[in-house]
């Protein structure tokens, strides 16, 4: 949530962050804008909109100057407004600031504050803390990274912040606890982000900052220090990323580009672990623990959003192939519960993000009491990914749309390749279904993509479904959660409310809302649960709802029963989620676009969220 850029080098400083910022507008959408150093005075320029209305802003502003923080924002305090938008600046104009996260304590320190008179434009935490460490840079007559770390020292909250200041135009003083910030170390030149993307194409030699660190940019290049002001050596790492997998290519957005790449994500995320010619599965990440899970006594999954569905689906992986107890807990909810935890129970994070703020203090929480806490995440080095004792990456590149899809199968196909390498170990799985599960893993990408040629199809029937108020999904077994996932896509993105049902639970409430102006998306593929299923469609017809229903390869029955069926190929039960979650990505995207949807940046959400 919120994205901060930052540079200081030889390089005109505004477009640079302006177009990190634009790589970062998934994280916040709602206002932008930069500080700059220019002949020898601090200017902000900030609008309330995208990053393109800021744009507009700095049309007619020529060179600003070679160094400046820049900011895209998701509000927390405060309304969405060209006020309220970052930079901030202090009391002085000495300062300026951009920050991603939350001051908690902001109300006791904007009373101390006031009563020194200090005066206040916005209603953001932010402003408070940048007057705050003006406060302390004043009393205490000290620089202004011993000013960030005096400050940051009595500040309660998340925060990823750089701070600019007028009076050392060479200077950025950087900080974070719990908000992602990577460091960019270029030729004479620094850049900050919240991820790497704004940085790559300058340079791939990175520093992820710590918790609880303070970064010094100035003459003597990077300096890194702790909030006891001790000296840190800073890790320099190579990020594997490339600039054409943030862009577009040719897609009119993100989304959908995402959704035609997930035969390439899925076989990436495949490559090197499963190989069914020599009936072998291998988690790198995972060598010394596969073992350990295989006598796991519990398994907990927490997540947010559409991983804590891709847990939900680990769920039945787990349960149906190595026997082992699993839940499955909404981050927010399992830190505050006070949950039991016994030595040796695994708590698994399962993130794309791999920075959900929640997520993040679940598995702080599960390791203090004495889980082994694992991540299955998306991006590298993420603090989820840094945290946790072992995990595995899904590689399924960088996802830029706000709805998530090809991190969604990513998670599930990692989540299956560990479930199965789990039951093998255990030896819950026959040798011959486990090798028959690993050739029709390696199928799957090639399944996925003739599912994807069906998008005209399905575009055709998004028309007829544009302008529903509602929407009902129902599933049964491994494809309830599917059915959770295509209602969550939906709803995000074309602000079309849906519910997801077990199919069964329709009975028990959902069935009084069917009538004729009700669409219901069943999935109904061929698997133990077809028959349950086929009878609740049969229930839905009967009251008139309008069906569409996923159907396997060749199914006649169904057909003929529903208003509009959509094959998918077969293959081994355990593995539909894979497929079935396909066509409703596509059906959600078209009836967003159709519906005029902003669908890379739906109002109100954010990709990564930072804050709890
Ligand atoms: C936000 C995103 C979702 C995502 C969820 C969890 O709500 O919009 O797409 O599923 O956060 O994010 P994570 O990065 O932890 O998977």
């Amino acid at each position: 949530m919120c994205g901060i850029v930052a540079y200081v080098g030889s390089r005109e400083a505004a477009p640079l962050i302006v177009k990190g910022l634009k790589r970062l507008e998934y994280r916040g959408y709602d206002s932008s804008g930069i500080a700059v150093i220019t002949d020898q005075a601090l200017k902000v320029f900030k609008k309330k909109g995208k990053v393109k209305d800021l744009e507009v802003v700095l049309a007619n502003q020529n060179n600003l100057g070679n160094i400046g923080i820049g900011h895209t924002r998701w509000a927390t305090h405060g309304e969405p407004n060209d006020v309220n938008a970052h930079p901030h600046m202090s009391n002085s104009g000495r300062l300026a600031i951009i920050h991603n996260g939350i001051i908690e304590n902001y109300a006791s320190l904007k009373q101390m504050l006031l009563n020194k008179g200090y005066e206040f434009k916005s209603q953001t935490d932010t402003e408070v803390l940048v007057n705050f460490i003006e406060e302390i840079q004043k009393t205490k007559n000290c620089e202004l990274p011993d000013a960030v770390r005096l400050a940051l020292k009595d500040v309660v909250g998340a925060y990823a912040i750089v701070v600019l200041d007028k009076e050392n135009p060479g200077q950025l003083v950087a900080a974070r606890k719990g908000s992602p910030l990577v460091i960019g170390v270029g030729h004479e030149e620094y850049f900050f982000a919240s991820d790497a993307t704004p940085i790559i194409e300058y340079t791939k030699e990175v520093v992820y900052l710590d918790d609880l660190e303070i970064a010094i940019v100035n003459q003597d290049g990077l300096t890194i220090k702790n909030l006891q002001n001790e000296e840190q050596d800073p890790e320099i790492q190579t990020v594997e990323l490339e600039l054409e997998a943030i862009e577009k290519g040719g897609f009119d957005h993100f989304m959908l580009k995402e959704i035609f790449e997930q035969p390439k994500s899925i076989a990436d995320c495949l490559r090197g672990r499963v190989n069914p010619d020599e009936a072998i599965i291998q988690l790198g990440g995972l060598r010394s623990h596969i073992g350990k899970l295989a006598k796991a006594k519990r398994i907990v999954f927490v997540a947010c959003g559409t991983s804590w569905h891709a847990g939900l689906v680990g769920e039945y992986l787990f349960e149906e192939l190595a026997r082992i107890n699993v839940e499955v807990e909404y981050a927010s909810e399992f830190r505050y519960r006070n949950p039991i935890i016994k030595e040796g129970d695994f708590v698994i994070a399962i993130s794309q993000s791999g920075e959900t703020a929640d997520t993040l203090a679940a598995l702080e929480m599960a390791k203090s009491k004495g889980a082994v806490i694992l991540g299955v995440c998306n991006v590298v080095g993420s603090s989820i990914s840094r945290i946790t004792e072992a995990g595995v990456y899904t590689h399924a590149g960088p996802e830029i749309g706000v709805a998530s899809t090809k991190a969604f199968t990513a998670q599930v196909t990692v989540l299956t390749m560990m479930a199965i390498a789990t039951a093998h170990a255990k030896g819950t799985l026959s040798d011959e279904t486990y090798r028959q599960l690993l050739i029709e893993m390696a199928a799957i990408p090639e399944k996925v993509e003739k599912i994807l040629e069906k998008s005209e199809e399905i575009k055709d029937i998004s028309k007829l479904f544009t302008f529903a108020s509602n929407f009902i999904f129902l599933g049964r077994g491994l494809n309830f959660p599917v059915a959770l996932e295509g209602a969550l896509k939906l709803k995000e993105i074309s602000y079309i409310h849906a519910e997801g049902y077990p199919a069964a639970e329709m009975k028990h409430g959902p069935i009084a809302l069917i009538d004729e102006d009700m669409p219901v998306v069943f999935i109904a593929i061929k698997d133990s649960s077809y028959e349950k299923v086929v009878s609740n469609i049969q229930e839905v017809k009967a009251r008139k709802g309008r069906v569409i229903a996923i159907v396997s390869e060749g199914d006649r029955d169904v057909k003929s029963m529903v208003d509009f069926a959509i094959e998918v190929p077969k293959t081994h039960e355990v593995l539909q989620p894979l497929l079935t979650v396909i066509p409703l990505q596509l059906l959600s995207y078209y009836i967003a676009v159709l519906r005029g949807r902003n669908v890379d940046q739906p109002r109100n959400l954010a990709k990564s969220v930072t804050v709890e």
